[in-house]
């Protein structure tokens, strides 16, 4: 693995601007982040807030950034939150990323999600959500993470989606979400608005509190949405 084969998995057509760096836990496991742009711009993950998200979300503890050395959008932030060691690698050899795909589940749908709620991290609202995107390769997981700053948390959906492109995965072909402390487990306007962006033609599975299950057309959530071929950046 080199420095530009994890920039060709940002997801960056606004700006053309690749980013990626490495969160290592306290476990050793190696966490992979890049910059995921949105139609909305400030909707965008930074490498290193995807880093340290799907970090979080494994239960682990961000430790040390592995970067190249070029500044990271967000750097400061993240490094202080958790006093990270950074070490600066030209050479990424040696370093093994933790791919955190399944291709069948070891529970069912509804037991993977219940069971990931534990994994959210939640000091300001205790309102664990989970998410689970099937993609062509198998599996990928998500679970709400807060930080000191609330603005810089993710979203269960979020953190999956952005996991899924740091692990080089793109081809989504449903999502799932779940909570149990809301009425419906429905995504946010901001997660619709990334949802659609990557699977507008896809469903949605919503596992509800009260043990039903209800499934939508992605597009079904967001009419009228934002969209324009005149961006620049
Ligand atoms: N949250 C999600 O994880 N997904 C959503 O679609 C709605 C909100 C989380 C974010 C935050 O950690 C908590 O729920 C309260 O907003």
């Amino acid at each position: 693995m080199t420095w530009n084969q994890l920039f060709e998995r940002a997801f960056i057509p606004y700006s053309k601007n690749a980013n990626a760096c490495i969160i290592q836990g306290a476990s050793g496991k190696n966490y992979v982040g890049v910059r995921v742009e949105n139609l909305s711009f400030p909707l965008t993950v930074s490498a290193i807030q995807a880093a340290c998200c799907f970090c979080l979300a494994s239960n682990d503890e961000p430790k040390v950034l592995i970067t190249h050395g070029k500044p990271l959008e967000q750097q400061s932030f993240w490094v202080t939150e958790f006093d990270l060691e950074i070490k600066i690698v030209d050479d990424l050899t040696n370093i093994e990323l933790f791919d955190d795909i399944v291709s069948e589940l070891a529970q069912e749908v509804s037991y993977t999600l219940k069971g990931l709620l534990s994994n959210a991290k939640t000091m300001h609202s205790d309102f664990p959500v989970s998410s689970l995107i099937k993609t062509e390769n198998g599996w990928i997981s998500g679970v709400n993470i807060e930080v000191s700053d609330w603005s810089r948390g993710l979203c269960a959906e979020r953190v999956a989606i952005s996991k899924a492109f740091a692990l080089g995965y793109t081809q989504f072909k449903e999502i799932y979400v779940h909570t149990l402390k809301g009425e419906v487990s429905s995504p946010c306007g901001a997660c619709r608005q990334v949802i659609h962006q990557h699977m507008a033609k896809k469903s949605i599975h919503m596992y509800h509190a009260d043990d039903t299950i209800s499934t939508h057309a992605i597009s079904d959530l967001l009419p009228f949405n934002f969209t324009s071929n005149t961006l620049s950046s």
